[in-house]
């Protein structure tokens, strides 16, 4: 189906404003109040990392995340940003006869600080996991009652980012909004630098409160599982995420982030919670649009596959320094949704050399032809258009025509020619 520019145009005139209304504004940090801007804990791109939480489940183990360090430095993953391992759920093993927090003794007989000393070794961070309730979403130790107590635990073992989940606790905004902040407050207090990624899956709309709360990062939607589109199991899919985290782009800036959660890039269907609720596993192109729409849109790269036996193709797609340099940029903006439809979502993503980065989705099931003038979308003018994922120049001019594969995302940049 040929994708026709007059439609693009009825989007022309909003998002000429919407740019001139980014141009003028300086970034976000610089209007938040100095309380928050202390908060933001100098993480000013979105995360990069490695989480044990949707390929492992609760199969987790001092060994295995050895292992999982050691391959994130010989493949390559830590030197193109990748600095951060999430330890998430079922690490616990209860709590001492001082209510101190305590690990597994099976799964970390050396303790989490010996673990964090070897990870800290290899000049990576380490995440540790817990709740804003008496118990974990897996039924393990929470924190509530005890965050200065368990921040202090944290901060003793050089622990560097907390994920704080809400299972099991009030649902109303305003009790999330205070525990999220009771414990921001525990981790400023512990002396030691922890960022603070709140996770209570969009419900109470943390994008209004969790920069304020001191949350560097906010899931904004539900557990992701690896599938493109449902097919009615549940839980939320690619396509869910995207449709969400499309219409917040003003809440995230430099140091404060939206989160749609774990990347399924190299999952390959393997069995661990992304699995669950019909997450049967994504085909190359859709492992690729989801790095790709993750770029654009700013959000935490998070891998969740075994790194330690990756596929060339995975490694391609997790290791795309054009596609990662999109996300990491300096200004900080997350891409914004300049058209949706039922067959194609574009996004655009201002960048900090002037640059554009351009994103084409066909949600269809079918390849489509389109031609895109830029044009159309306030951008006037000649580019240079590069396809990250070719590292070749797609074209030259202020149109691109051409095809897009089922679920696919061309991901370009834009450089204008003087
Ligand atoms: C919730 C979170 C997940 C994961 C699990 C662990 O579902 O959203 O990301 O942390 O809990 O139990």
């Amino acid at each position: 189906m040929q994708y026709k520019i007059a439609e693009t145009r009825r989007f022309a005139f909003p998002l000429l404003s919407l740019i001139f209304l980014t141009m003028q504004n300086p970034v976000i940090k610089a209007q938040l109040p100095d309380t928050i801007s202390l908060r933001l804990k100098n993480v000013s791109t979105p995360p990069m990392g490695w989480m044990t939480w949707n390929g492992f489940g609760e199969n987790i183990s001092e060994t295995i995340i050895k292992q999982i360090a050691d391959a994130l430095v010989s493949s390559g993953m830590k030197d193109a940003g990748y600095n951060y391992i999430f330890i998430d759920d079922s690490w616990q093993g209860g709590r001492d006869n001082k209510n101190n927090i305590i690990p597994d003794p099976k799964k970390f007989p050396s303790g989490i600080k010996a673990l964090a000393d070897y990870v800290h070794a290899k000049g990576l961070k380490l995440g540790i996991y817990s709740d804003a309730a008496p118990l974990t979403c897996a039924g393990y130790t929470g924190s509530l009652n005890f965050e200065k107590q368990d921040a202090a635990t944290f901060a003793s073992w050089g622990i560097d980012y907390l994920k704080y989940d809400y299972c099991n606790a009030p649902s109303d905004m305003a009790t999330a909004k205070e525990r999220y902040t009771t414990m921001a407050d525990a981790l400023s207090a512990s002396g030691r630098n922890i960022v603070l990624g709140i996770c209570e899956w969009g419900g109470r709309q943390p994008w209004l409160w969790a920069a304020e709360a001191g949350g560097t990062v906010w899931r904004m939607a539900g557990d992701i599982r690896n599938k493109w589109k449902d097919k009615g199991q549940g839980g939320m899919d690619i396509m869910d995420v995207v449709d969400i985290n499309g219409g917040l782009d003003r809440y995230a800036g430099r140091g404060h982030w939206n989160d749609p959660d774990m990347l399924v890039v190299g999952l390959n269907g393997v069995k661990g919670p992304a699995a669950d609720l019909g997450g049967t596993g994504c085909t190359e192109v859709e492992q690729q649009s989801q790095m790709s729409l993750w770029c654009i849109l700013s959000s935490p790269l998070i891998a969740s596959n075994d790194l330690r036996a990756m596929d060339e193709r995975t490694k391609k797609m997790l290791l795309n320094k054009e596609a990662i340099a999109i996300n990491q940029d300096a200004l900080g903006k997350q891409g914004k949704r300049v058209l949706d439809n039922d067959n194609w979502a574009i996004f655009m993503k201002l960048l900090a050399n002037g640059d554009i980065a351009f994103a084409i989705l066909n949600k269809s099931n079918a390849a489509q032809k389109t031609t895109i003038s830029f044009n159309a979308f306030g951008l006037s003018g000649n580019y240079e258009i590069r396809d990250v994922w070719t590292h070749r120049m797609a074209a030259e001019g202020n149109k691109w025509k051409g095809e897009v594969a089922a679920h696919e995302t061309k991901l370009f940049r834009l450089k204008a020619i003087q």
